[in-house]
């Protein structure tokens, strides 16, 4: 530690500190410009200038670092005529457009200029004009050159952070302009980062051009509903209409950053398809109801169907208050454990509850990367969490974190990695088998000779596929590591062999953990609610429903006994559907008919169940098949809690009113649990979450009021290791041909991001992504239309050839409304065998996906009319 003096009053901070962070511990303001606080100092503009005893010149106060015994003056009449003359040099370039400035109202020149400028200029020369006219330089990004006070702010978090290199600088001097390449930016992420960060009116959002001045704005601070980062956000509307969204400097995980789902997918919340009104099937079409006649049509089809097993399926971007009623409702009205919360794969809950509960970290990202090293498994982290790979490049970069990567995707993040293994889609299971049996043979002599000795006769004999020398890599490095962190793309699950991973997993984090070293995991969500799903309870099994004594904690809180049969996950109540045995199958915001694998099957098992309840928001694919259709409140109509992958519980606001005739999620519960003739207690936002506060043991001890600006932390049960070791997987069979997998795009994360209208201008055409060398060979150019062909259907898009794509891969993002990949996928097979071929460039203008059984040979899935089934 150092003592500094500055302006009077003495502190002591870590060597190492600036002036300028040591005075903000002081409380004392010193103005800046080029400073930004996650990026190295450029001290170019000057204005954080302070006078130091004993040096005869100012000092940039961002730049020097305290001394012991240094004392600093902040506030002399030299600094404030610095101070002055620096901002009459900006002013004098600077256009004075204020009244038509987006940034009028919110800049900081502006400010600075009030608080520490000149009252009248010293210069009258002409200002300098780089463009008469302002640059469009993306679908989302709008430059005017002139009001640039060189700061480069934008640049370098653009480099540095976001890691796109999309901005640069021309000239230098007074002449320096920030530009994209020839004008343009070609590999932007649209994250808009660089217009936050700008001070002045130089860079902004093209969405929100023109549209409001900041003081008509109302602001409400909430989270990104798109992925499990959990990004803070503010939310500007104005008259209850949406108009922009901004992110906070000094708040949340993300700090001022957004990706460019977070910061202009929100448009959204305005989307067209709105469920205006409930529904109900007449004569093979829905037909729009009151709420009343929705009420006397499903009481009598409830009863109907009452005897027959029942299910329910949540989507995992539902606040934590709805998904705990949801399933309590499920359990207690509709007397099933048949609940599940992912309409693109059911979970192995038997191996992911025991590994949750040992390993799984409920601790800010940033402390869990500052350990050694992190390992990232599966995935693409650039695309399915933007934000959390800011972070992680940060930790590589200025923390030096060993990141090592092993996924069948790459991703941008792995030119920021200490060790990259690619292995085969799938092949994720083997290469931790290895890594796992690699640590043990380096280091396995240092754990008690009967663990060894028992952990080998579990795991086997040598490692299984590791004819590559990747795992020995990792392996090393681990071994090397004092402290570890091991994330987990969710994407994972995904794989038949799901199961597999998990375990290989779990025996990795236990031999770890074994080996002493300082253990963090945490799964890389890329849905904003996923972990709180699962804590919720909205997952068959990871509550012991079969056990007496839970059920009876349950009764004595819920008044009501609940079923003690284990539930089935989404396949299962599928299957179930298919059989003729799902009485009343109700969905509360999920889409399974865009999502889950075969679409025939899916759609014939949604047609298969007697009653089709959809309570959602917009109406879906799916919601066009149900029998009853509830419109429900969207994102930021009502309020309550998500948890992120950190575990960090946030509040979601209410930023405007439920459109049309739709309700809140948890007043639509109650309207069905009235229906039959019972109540859910409490009912209230408010009520349900000091119940789970009660109830879910990682959440005890939160309050509301306890849930400050960033939120708090639930809490890792204390649970003894799960102990188990898994025997390795079968040796894969080597697959020939390309296999396709499918994931999130930068730009599209699921049916919110399809639904907005900036996102779908900025993501452009659906794409098929193949390597450069099977591009070659299957004579295949960028941008050529293809098409994709399996054993169930094809579609057609353009190729994005990807040097960097493992050859026999092919990618296709999952969410775009043209394509829907799942009519490709069969159940049970992941990743899928498809042939790609060169298509007509008309057939790919757009994208395309068909069933080569609807053109060749008709059709066979047709979906029974609900209504021929009513009792009417
Ligand atoms: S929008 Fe993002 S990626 Fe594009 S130039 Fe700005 S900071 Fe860089
Ligand atoms: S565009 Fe804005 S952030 Fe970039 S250098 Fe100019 S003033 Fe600074
Ligand atoms: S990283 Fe995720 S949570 Fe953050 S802004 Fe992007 S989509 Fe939203
Ligand atoms: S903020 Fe210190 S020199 Fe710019």
């Amino acid at each position: 530690m150092v003592s500094v003096t500055i302006d009077g009053q003495t502190l002591e901070v870590e060597a190492g500190s600036t002036v300028l962070m040591a005075a903000e511990r002081l409380g004392i303001a010193i103005p800046t410009f080029c400073y930004w606080k996650r990026l190295p100092p450029l001290a170019s503009c000057r204005m954080c200038l302070v006078e130091i005893e004993g040096l005869r010149r100012l000092q940039p106060s961002c730049a020097t670092t305290v001394t012991d015994g240094m004392a600093v003056r902040t506030n002399t009449p030299l600094i404030d005529e610095t101070r002055s003359s620096m901002l009459d040099m900006l002013l004098a370039n600077h256009p004075l457009d204020c009244p038509i400035c987006d940034k009028g109202g919110e800049c900081e020149l502006q400010d600075m200029v009030m608080a520490y400028g000149p009252r009248k200029s010293e210069f009258h020369d002409p200002k300098r004009v780089f463009h008469s006219e302002d640059i469009r330089l993306s679908p989302v990004v709008i430059m005017n050159v002139n009001r640039c006070i060189q700061c480069q702010r934008c640049v370098r978090m653009c480099e540095e952070v976001v890691g796109a290199v999309a901005l640069g600088t021309v000239e230098k001097g007074m002449d320096t302009a920030v530009t994209g390449f020839e004008g343009s930016l070609a590999s932007c992420d649209q994250c808009g980062n660089c217009i936050e960060v700008c001070p002045v009116g130089a860079l902004m959002s093209f969405p929100y051009r023109y549209k409001a001045r900041p003081w008509d704005l109302v602001e409400t601070d909430t989270v990104c509903p798109h992925c499990g980062t959990g990004c803070q956000l503010t939310v500007g509307t104005r008259k209850g209409e949406f108009m922009r969204v901004r992110s906070k400097w000094d708040e949340g995980v993300n700090r001022e950053t957004l990706c460019v789902r977070g910061r202009f997918g929100l448009d959204f919340v305005s989307g067209r398809d709105r469920i205006e009104r409930p529904m109900i099937r007449r004569n093979g079409a829905l037909a729009p109801v009151s709420w009343d006649e929705a009420a006397d049509y499903l009481r009598r089809r409830l009863s109907a169907v009452e005897d027959k097993a029942a299910g329910g399926l949540a989507s995992p971007r539902l606040p934590n208050e709805v998904l705990y009623q949801f399933q309590k409702l499920m359990r207690r009205v509709f007397r099933t454990n048949n609940i599940d919360c992912s309409s693109r794969w059911s979970a192995p809950f038997d191996t992911l509850g025991p590994l949750l509960a040992a390993f799984y970290s409920r601790a800010p990202l940033e402390e869990v990367i500052a350990n050694d090293c992190v390992l990232v498994v599966g995935g693409n982290v650039t695309e399915e969490n933007p934000v959390t790979e800011y972070l992680l490049r940060d930790g590589a970069r200025r923390r030096q974190t060993a990141l090592l990567m092993l996924s069948a995707r790459p991703s941008r993040l792995e030119a920021d990695a200490r060790v990259v293994v690619r292995v085969p889609p799938g092949g994720e299971t083997a290469s931790l088998a290895a890594v796992v049996a690699g640590l043990l043979a380096a280091a396995g002599h240092a754990l008690p000779g009967e663990t060894f000795a028992d952990i080998e006769a579990t795991i086997g004999g040598p490692p299984v596929n590791s004819d590559s020398d990747g795992p020995g890599r990792l392996a090393s490095a681990l071994k090397e590591s004092r402290s570890v962190t091991v994330l987990v793309s969710v994407e994972l699950l995904r794989s038949p062999e799901a199961r597999a991973t998990l375990q290989q997993l779990n025996n990795l984090l236990q031999v770890l953990r074994l080996l002493g070293k300082r253990l963090a995991m945490q799964f890389l969500f890329d849905r904003a609610n996923q972990l709180g799903a699962w804590d919720m309870g909205v997952l068959p099994g990871l509550w012991a429903v079969t056990d007496d004594a839970t059920r009876a904690t349950l009764a004595r809180n819920w008044g009501a006994d609940t079923p003690s049969e284990p539930g089935a996950g989404l396949d299962a109540m599928l299957e179930l559907c298919v059989g003729g045995g799902m009485g009343a199958l109700y969905l509360a915001g999920a889409d399974p008919l865009i999502a889950y694998p075969d679409r025939d099957f899916v759609t014939r098992a949604l047609g298969a169940a007697d009653l089709l309840i959809v309570q959602d928001t917009f109406l879906t694919d799916t919601a066009g098949l149900a029998e009853v259709v509830l419109p429900a409140a969207g994102y930021g109509e009502e309020s309550g809690t998500f948890t992120n992958n950190e575990g960090r519980t946030q509040k979601i606001r209410k930023f405007r009113e439920p459109a049309f005739e739709a309700r809140g999620n948890l007043a639509i519960f109650d309207f069905v649990a009235a229906l039959r003739s019972q109540t859910l207690q409490p009912s209230t936002e408010g009520g349900i979450f000091d119940e789970i506060a009660r109830r879910v043991p990682a959440y005890q001890g939160l309050t509301q009021d306890g849930l400050g600006a960033d939120g708090a932390f639930t809490k890792a049960v204390p649970l003894p290791p799960a102990g188990e070791f898994f025997a390795p997987p079968p040796a894969a069979k080597a697959a020939g041909g390309l296999m396709l997998i499918t994931g999130n795009c930068l730009f599209h994360n699921g049916y919110l991001s399809e639904r907005s209208e900036i996102l779908n201008t900025v993501a452009d055409d659906p794409y098929v992504e193949m390597s450069a060398q099977d591009a070659a060979q299957l004579g295949f150019s960028d941008r050529d239309p293809v098409v994709v062909r399996s054993a169930l259907g094809e579609l057609t898009a353009k190729l994005k050839v990807n040097k960097r794509f493992p050859k026999g891969l092919v990618f296709l993002p999952e969410n775009y409304r043209a394509l829907r990949l799942n009519g490709l996928m069969r159940r049970g097979v992941y990743p899928c065998p498809v042939e790609v071929h060169r298509a007509t460039a008309s057939a790919c203008l757009t994208g395309s996906t068909s069933n080569p059984k609807d053109r060749h040979q008709g059709t066979d899935g047709g979906l029974p009319d609900p209504a021929s089934r009513l009792d009417q």
